[in-house]
């Protein structure tokens, strides 16, 4: 052997998709050909998508990146690698520096995604050799009054959307009657634009399984599941793998991390419905039947899986938990702003130069992420709107990304942060359209059950179908804007859950932003906040 070289090659879907195996293929035929001792180490991404395949090499400076990677680089490539292995730098055009050091890295601050893309996703010891666990331990040394404590004091809201604090569910779960009792962790995903829950799912899964055993610990359940989706096949195979030797080691199991305490764990996949995301459908699913929404109360905290008592939150939530533990709820409640403590990981996407993965604090800008890290459009044609918080988040134009971006500040202004999800259109976008397929969108995935979602949202597509058409009708113009906002009003106000009442968030935001898009002349922004409270 002449040398060696150890090399980082991400195994996360987002890799995998632009041919991250087909580099490792290459890498490996180069080592045998010049007879180099090659370790390639399988990391999750570190979610700078447009760098991926993103390659590091190991040097004495740190790791060195490379990206965006092919099979084909992999040739001109390797003399490179080899010199910055060596400690003697290197020159090639996909040379990106030392990986830490990438600014849209080095600004971040990254509490939840601190692993991820720099361990070996699978493997334990990295995972204890990188503060892994330690959240957990400081569990065991607790009792389950005091986790409760620590986590109502970090200000931790549920990241899946409707931002609940975490320690109030939780509470209510641990004083709920009986002795059956279930954590579930929701990682239905369906958001357009987000990757977070996936990111953490496989590139740092012990994350995950530590915040959801230490959930069991504060509520004394003793079986828990993670809730995927199906079009998630990489992220359930990590998971299982994950599980597996989390037990064996005992983590979890018979005697969660040496506390005597039962804490089994099991993957279950969905079947690629939006609605299956909403807690209760959620639940029916996981307990095998149809995603349909059930009525609240009771509510799943009192009476959820199977009858009992469940904690449901987020990946991103549960994921949040070990550090609370482990460095304290005074450390995590710190970063943020007014009632929005902690960090959230924004995902870029849609439109934009540099999608990609963000943990910042909350209280930072739309433009901040938007020109800061996302560098505008990959179209490099203007920004016109940017739908955030999901297929039911409003579209906000550029006279509202100056606000911060924290819960309270958003609903004040008819918007939503949701679970953090970003999709950037640029001035060729035709908001009329937009709002159509919210509509669309409504009508495709409503469970059904209560009728302004229903029959709402598709007599919702053919309003703005008319509106569209009678542009040079002024007063059935008129007639079917009213009729719109009429029934965006029913479908707020008289939806049982957040698909059909928040649809008109996204049709209404378009329609009072862009009035030029429906045909309307421009007039000063009528406030949807108060139609969207
Ligand atoms: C239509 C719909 C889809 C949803 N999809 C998801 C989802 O994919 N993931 C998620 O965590 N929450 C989703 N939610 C929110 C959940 O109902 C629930 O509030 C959340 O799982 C609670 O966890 P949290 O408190 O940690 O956010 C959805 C809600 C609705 C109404
Ligand atoms: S709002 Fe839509 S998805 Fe929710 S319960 Fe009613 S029909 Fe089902």
């Amino acid at each position: 052997m002449s040398a060696a070289l150890t090399l980082y090659v991400p195994r996360d879907s987002a890799a995998l998709a632009v041919g991250a195996d087909a580099v490792v293929d290459a890498l490996r035929a180069q080592a045998a050909a010049t007879g180099t001792e090659l370790t390639v180490v399988r990391n999750g991404s570190r979610g700078l998508l447009w760098l991926e395949v993103l390659l590091e090499v190991a040097t004495p400076q740190g790791r060195v990146a490379y990206g965006p990677v092919s099979a084909e680089d992999v040739p001109t490539l390797w003399p490179v690698l080899l010199a910055d292995a060596a400690g003697q730098g290197g020159s090639h055009p996909l040379r990106q520096g030392v990986t830490e050091q990438i600014p849209y890295l080095a600004r971040q601050e990254r509490l939840t995604f601190a692993r991820v893309g720099v361990t070996d996703p699978l493997s334990l010891g990295d995972y204890a050799a990188h503060e892994g666990w330690a959240g957990l331990k400081a569990a065991v040394a607790q009792d389950s009054a005091a986790i409760l404590q620590a986590v109502t004091h970090s200000g931790l809201r549920g990241r899946g959307g409707a931002a609940f604090p975490a320690g109030i569910k939780w509470r209510t779960v641990a004083q709920a009657p009986g002795s059956i009792k279930y954590v579930v962790c929701n990682a239905d995903e369906g958001d357009s634009g987000t990757f977070a829950d996936r990111m953490v799912m496989e590139g740092d899964p012990y994350l995950l399984i530590e915040g959801m055993a230490i959930a069991a610990l504060a509520v004394g359940a003793e079986q828990g599941f993670i809730y995927v989706r199906s079009e998630y096949p990489q992220a359930v195979a990590v998971l299982a793998e994950a599980i597996e030797r989390a037990t064996q080691a005992g983590w979890i199991g018979a005697n969660v991390a040496g506390s005597g305490k039962r804490f089994d764990l099991q993957v279950r996949m969905g079947a690629g419905s939006y609605v299956c995301g909403e807690e209760t459908a959620m639940l029916e699913s996981l307990e095998g039947r149809r995603g349909i929404v059930r009525a609240k109360p009771p509510l799943p905290a009192l009476q959820g899986l199977f009858g009992q008592p469940t904690v449901i939150n987020n990946v991103l939530t549960f994921a949040a938990v070990p550090t609370i533990l482990a460095r304290g709820a005074d450390f995590y409640r710190h970063y943020g702003v007014g009632r929005s403590h902690g960090t959230l990981p924004f995902q870029l996407a849609g439109n934009i130069r540099h999608g990609g993965l963000v943990e910042k604090a909350f209280g930072l800008t739309l433009r901040e992420l938007l020109d800061g890290f996302g560098g505008g459009t990959r179209s490099g044609r203007p920004i016109k709107a940017v739908q955030v918080g999901g297929p039911l988040g409003a579209y906000l134009s550029e006279s509202q990304w100056d606000v911060p971006l924290d819960y309270e500040a958003y609903a004040a202004i008819g918007a939503v942060v949701g679970h953090g999800g970003i999709v950037v259109h640029d001035d060729t976008a035709d908001l009329a359209a937009l709002a159509r397929y919210a509509m669309e969108f409504c009508a495709l995935e409503s469970c059904g059950k209560c009728t302004p979602c229903r029959i709402g949202s598709t007599r919702g597509v053919e309003v703005i179908d008319r509106l569209v058409a009678n542009r040079a009708n002024p007063q059935v113009h008129e007639q079917q804007v009213t009729l719109l906002r009429d029934l965006c009003d029913t479908m707020l106000g008289g939806s049982l859950c957040a698909m059909g009442g928040m649809t008109p968030y996204p049709v209404l935001s378009a329609l009072n932003h862009y009035p030029a898009d429906f045909g309307l002349a421009p007039a000063p922004v009528a406030s949807e906040t108060a139609a969207a409270n």
